[in-house]
């Protein structure tokens, strides 16, 4: 049940962004959220990165062992005078393997696009040794970014847009279709889009991926509560709330809850918001979807693209799509 503070003071101006979304998500009802973009502040990136090694966590691992074995393949459907532009740089590991591959047949411009500053200078410093290979990098989020990197070159340059990691699976399925269309919508002809999913698997192979022995990911999820207790100067009590994986079947998602252990009451005061959680209730903060790799070229279809090549590892269960531009 969500009271207003005793005397409601009118919203700060300050973090408003971050702030307006919380008040927003932990009013919802019935059930709370908070958006999972939030999940990535320094902490929550470092977590992040502790995650995509775990044994359990196998989506990186697959897509690195993908792009290792293909990335001369990929890159032989690509036309000539390309500028790579990717949404969400992350460590670059995976990312290495193309541009490798594509420098050594011209040098090449990679243009990462990330919200973080401090994501782009890793990107950076773990990309720039490849040989002629030139980074921009771009501090906007993934739409405005892509519109500034394809306004900005040259005629006859072709623009390779990576979206790897499935973070495609962290949007409900409609919005994911609404989000590659609005990519397609700033693509030209020749214009290639780079699409990694992760694949439906077993149950409890999703479920240990997503709540690992070692609790890194619970730590990922709570960081989030720090987050807001840090930025926005509220009171969540971290000890009162658990980490929960659950699989979503009619989604198909993984979902990730906060759930507290007993009644909560918090006060997040830079949104002007008092909260309580009863006893079990959860704040959702995440879903992954999983996808099957033979729905991809009909789901690129309804986006404007046409799926050229799709490479499958089968030993996790992961898939890359080439989609070029209807
Ligand atoms: C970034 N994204 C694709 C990850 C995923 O698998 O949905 C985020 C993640 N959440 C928990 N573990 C990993």
């Amino acid at each position: 049940m969500i009271r207003p503070a005793p005397h409601p003071a009118p919203l700060p101006a300050v973090a408003s962004g971050f702030a307006a979304d919380v008040r927003a998500g932990l009013t919802h009802a019935p059930q709370k959220e908070l958006p999972s973009k939030y999940l990535y502040d320094e902490v929550g990136s470092a977590l992040f990165e502790v995650i995509t090694v775990l044994p359990e966590y196998g989506v990186t691992r697959a897509e690195e062992r993908l792009l290792a074995r293909h990335a001369a393949d990929i890159v032989g459907e690509l036309s000539s005078d390309v500028t790579v532009a990717e949404l969400g740089s992350g460590s670059g590991r995976k990312t290495r393997r193309i541009l490798e591959a594509l420098c050594r047949r011209q040098p090449t411009s990679y243009c990462p696009i990330e919200i973080s500053r401090a994501a782009l200078q890793l990107c950076r410093r773990e990309l720039g040794d490849i040989e002629r290979i030139s980074i921009v990098g771009y501090e906007r989020d993934y739409l405005a970014g892509l519109a500034e990197v394809s306004r900005q070159r040259a005629d006859g340059e072709r623009l390779l847009v990576l979206f790897l990691g499935s973070t495609i699976g962290n949007f409900a399925r409609l919005a994911a279709t609404r989000f590659l269309r609005d990519i397609r919508a700033m693509l030209k002809s020749g214009d290639t889009l780079l699409l990694g999913t992760d694949l439906v698997k077993p149950v409890e192979t999703l479920l240990d991926a997503y709540d690992d022995p070692i609790g890194a990911t619970a730590a990922f999820n709570l960081n989030l509560l720090a987050r807001i207790n840090r930025e926005l100067d509220a009171d969540f009590d971290l000890d009162a709330f658990e980490h929960v994986a659950r699989f979503n079947p009619d989604a198909r998602s993984v979902e990730m809850h906060l759930r507290a252990k007993r009644r909560v009451e918090a006060h997040v005061r830079a949104a002007a918001l008092s909260v309580s959680l009863e006893a079990g209730e959860t704040i959702w903060t995440e879903s992954s979807h999983k996808y099957h790799a033979d729905e991809i070229p009909a789901i690129a279809a309804d986006a404007g693209f046409e799926c050229r090549r799709q490479w499958v590892e089968k030993e996790w269960g992961f898939a890359e799509s080439l989609l070029a531009v209807k």
